[in-house]
């Protein structure tokens, strides 16, 4: 067998050992002489691990009982349209909310979008773009009377990241947590929901985690379809229909194998050693490596550069791919190299590439 390391932006590379336990057990779950993916979401078995992982969830991300878990499909692609149509005054009826939004990327402007769609009254409230997206940004203003306040907590495109979230005062934030969910302890104080596909920290593509303050229930209005009501996920334990089994099982062996390495706490401190290996060989490269993201907005997740001389790149990618350091070019929207760094990467993976990147840059610098 061989393994790489992958720095796929994501999906992305899952534990091993959750791999393996996932292959032993394939063919006979827990001597039930059937699959996991073979059998009724509502018997006994699968209920006991649907169960068990949002109780473990809960735990480790330290959430509020305020707050539901709900388990729904579509990706974050669908919560840009779910939340301004759930929780907005939008023109299917007639109160007038506004809802906040900062622009930091790709992904923002993707999720503004849907509330154009939707013929929601939004504001831009702060934005990075004039500097293609390589800071936070600070010291704006929060208009008051906001339905909600929406960021992107980490920008997998650009590779920046909220060190500390707005503190909204009359509104609450909706995060689009897709690139950093559970990869951190979080303060609740000032959320109202969370949204984040498993397919970057927490498991394979094709499930979304929706964390939601059980008030914001209060909102929906009559005309919304069922399946796109989230009191209905809420209400059901995100059972009133066939959830992705397969994926909840997966997403419950990390929450154990999260669990085992000493929880958030301490998969944060990892996160903050793997990424600065990486960070430490851009830096002292004098400026053969250029960092896409200002200092203090590094992500510790997806880490983006360029060579200062781009007519290396080629050589770059195809030197590391043949130390087994796949997946690296970066977004054609930034360009360069993008290393993304995601809960299961390996500490080790991140010092060889770091290796890599003093080794090239001694021969060609
Ligand atoms: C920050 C962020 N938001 C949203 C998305 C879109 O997610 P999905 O493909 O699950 O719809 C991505 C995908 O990479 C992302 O990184």
């Amino acid at each position: 067998m061989k393994r790489v390391y992958n720095f796929s932006p994501g999906p992305a590379t899952l534990p091993l050992e959750v791999l393996e336990q996932v292959k032993d057990e394939l063919l006979d779950y827990q001597n039930t002489g059937m699959s996991i993916i073979e059998m009724s979401h509502r018997g006994s078995v699968f209920s006991k691990i649907h169960e068990e992982s949002m109780e473990l969830l809960r735990k480790i991300a330290k959430i509020p009982e305020n707050f539901d878990i709900l388990y729904m499909t579509g990706g974050a692609s669908t919560q840009f349209a779910l939340v301004p149509l759930n929780l907005t005054g939008n023109r299917f009826n007639q109160k007038s909310g506004k809802a906040g939004y900062i622009n930091t990327g790709t992904w923002s402007k993707k999720a503004i979008q849907e509330a154009k769609i939707l013929n929601v009254n939004y504001e831009i409230i702060a934005s990075s773009e004039d500097k293609n997206f390589s800071y936070i940004p600070k010291n704006y203003k929060i208009p008051s009377g906001l339905d909600y306040l929406h960021i992107t907590s980490n920008n997998t495109i650009f590779g920046t990241q909220y060190k500390e979230f707005p503190k909204p005062q009359d509104t609450k934030l909706i995060i689009d947590m897709s690139s950093d969910f559970i990869s951190k302890p979080i303060d609740w104080t000032h959320i109202g929901l969370v949204y984040a596909g498993l397919q970057k920290n927490a498991g394979p593509s094709g499930m979304t985690v929706v964390i939601i303050d059980k008030e914001y229930y209060k909102r929906e209005y009559e005309f919304l379809p069922t399946m796109f009501r989230y009191s209905t996920f809420g209400e059901s334990k995100s059972l009133y229909n066939t959830p992705p089994t397969f994926q909840i099982y997966i997403f419950n062996l990390i929450l154990k194998w999260i669990e085992k390495k000493g929880g958030l706490e301490e998969i944060h401190k990892i996160n903050q050693r793997k990424a600065q290996y990486i960070y430490d060989a851009i830096d002292q490269s004098n400026g053969f490596y250029i960092g896409h993201a200002e200092k203090e907005d590094r992500s510790l997740m997806n880490i983006t550069f360029r060579l200062k001389n781009e007519s290396l790149q080629d050589e770059f990618l195809n030197k590391a791919k043949e130390n087994d350091l796949v997946n690296l070019k970066g977004h054609r929207s930034v360009g360069g190299i993008r290393a993304s760094v995601y809960n299961a990467m390996p500490e080790e993976g991140c010092k060889v590439l770091a290796e890599f990147m003093i080794d090239f840059y001694k021969k060609h610098g």
